[in-house]
């Protein structure tokens, strides 16, 4: 049978793409180039961008360098929300060719949409980053991110086909499905958020199955904080490769950063489409690279949506390029601001509790933050609900649990109660994992 190789059209994954290899200075002029061309298409189309940048005293043409994106105001949830659902879209709505959305936990979702360039653009990234990841054209990925309005399941899955995988497109839950087709159908790469995949690893357990023998040698994982110490775990366990990718729908969606399998040592952006900066979340001004704070984003080459100086809310610190030079890395997501627990002024994230957790060998990754007022009381008291590996007698986990609340105490400084709680007790993740319950009245 002649062979009709439909592959041909994609990427070779020996190769990178050119832009990969771009030396920071060539990346910086194409970056300058980009940005003028994205704040006038901005302030030509958008109302709410011309508002705000005459507000703000400044045009488009007052940009010289790079640097001068500082005078440029952010761009706010708020602003996507004042313009809901359509008010930010730089395109007529014929040239929309699809429309993603936030959950909107509190108010109205965020609306964003991509034109068909947008698109290929966007499935060219996420390639980029899965190849980065040590995924490879011809293997079979199952993808465990959620479709529907949500950018992960859809995102991941046109990347891992412009790769030239062979996508699963299992989406997210059912869980005990998923442990029987990743047996029956053998994938090599699993997409999904940490949590999840610890989910899937409990019904493997409870499946008998040894999740080292299952065919899977790479996760690409995603779309919420996780550790080192929880890179470990799943790399412990599954016997393979975890990397990050990061991404947000108002940027894009995954595939905005992604980690280098080689290095492992956190995200690179992909700067070519993105010009990342790092603020002082309370002053707003500009910091340099190695200062942790909140991330920024502008994008450069986006059509449908262009996104000026997006607030992410997203805490880290940008770091020189590794594995691919000419591009900036992020290290890993401490938490989101709004995600930051204060209990008796002391600032505490639900990641600095799973490294912590993760150390001692009697806990499991399993926990919750429960943030309470008891009554009568002007005092926060944090508690934290943890479970036991298995196997860890009750006499171990009491002590596992003191250790934790010494260890937290030491390297945080906050003051709270570990309570061990029973196995399988605690909430599992389908997708992004809820850690932060605030219990307390509300005032
Ligand atoms: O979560 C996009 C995505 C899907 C990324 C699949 C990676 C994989 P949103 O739902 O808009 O988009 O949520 C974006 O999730 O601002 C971060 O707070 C968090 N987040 C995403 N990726 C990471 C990561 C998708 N690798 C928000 N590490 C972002 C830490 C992440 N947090």
């Amino acid at each position: 049978m002649p062979s009709l190789t439909l592959r041909a059209s994609a990427a070779d994954p020996s190769t990178l793409d050119p832009e990969e290899t771009w030396t920071r200075d060539h990346l910086e002029s194409v970056q300058l180039e980009r940005l003028r061309a994205t704040l006038h298409h901005a302030y030509a189309n958008v109302p709410l961008y011309k508002r705000k940048f005459d507000d703000a005293g400044v045009h488009p043409d007052d940009l010289h360098g790079l640097e001068d994106l500082a005078k440029f105001p952010f761009t706010t949830k708020e602003d996507l929300r004042s313009t809901y659902p359509f008010g930010m879209f730089a395109v007529p709505q014929d040239q929309i060719a699809r429309i993603h959305a936030s959950s909107g936990t509190t108010g109205q979702p965020t609306v964003v949409g991509y034109t068909a360039g947008d698109l290929g653009r966007w499935a060219s990234l996420v390639a980029r980053s899965l190849r980065a990841s040590g995924v490879k054209a011809g293997w079979k990925v199952h993808n465990a991110y959620g479709y529907g309005l949500f950018t992960g399941g859809l995102g991941a899955h046109a990347g891992a086909e412009r790769l030239g995988c062979t996508v699963i497109p299992i989406s997210g839950g059912q869980t005990e499905r998923q442990v029987q087709l990743i047996r029956d159908f053998e994938p090599d790469a699993i997409l999904a958020t940490p949590t999840y995949l610890l989910t899937i690893l409990d019904a493997m357990a409870a499946a008998g199955i040894d999740p080292r023998s299952t065919s899977l040698k790479t996760g690409v994982l995603g779309a919420e904080p996780w550790t080192e110490g929880m890179r470990q775990e799943l790399e412990g366990r599954m016997g393979f490769d975890a990397c990050d990718i990061y991404g947000l729908s108002e940027v894009m969606g995954p595939g905005v950063a992604g980690e280098c399998v080689e290095s492992k040592d956190g995200s690179h952006v992909w700067e070519d489409h993105f010009r990342p900066e790092i603020i002082d979340p309370f002053t707003e001004k500009v910091l340099d690279d190695g200062a942790a704070g909140e991330l920024v984003f502008t994008s450069l080459t986006k059509e449908a949506l262009p996104i000026i100086r997006y607030r992410t809310h997203d805490l880290t610190r940008l770091l020189p390029g590794t594995a691919r030079p000419g591009m900036r890395r992020m290290e890993r997501i401490t938490g989101r601001s709004d995600d930051m627990v204060i209990v008796r002024g002391v600032n505490l994230f639900p990641t600095q509790v799973e490294e912590l957790a993760l150390a001692i060998p009697a806990l499991s990754p399993h926990f919750q933050l429960e943030l309470t007022r008891p009554e009568g009381q002007r005092m926060d008291q944090l508690t934290i609900n943890i479970e036991v590996r298995d196997g860890v007698a009750p006499a171990d986990g009491a002590a596992a649990a003191k250790e934790l609340q010494h260890q937290i105490k030491t390297h945080i400084g906050s003051t709270c109660t570990v309570r061990i709680v029973e196995q399988g007790s605690l909430v599992r993740s389908s997708g992004k994992l809820r850690r932060i319950y605030d219990l307390r009245p509300r005032a």
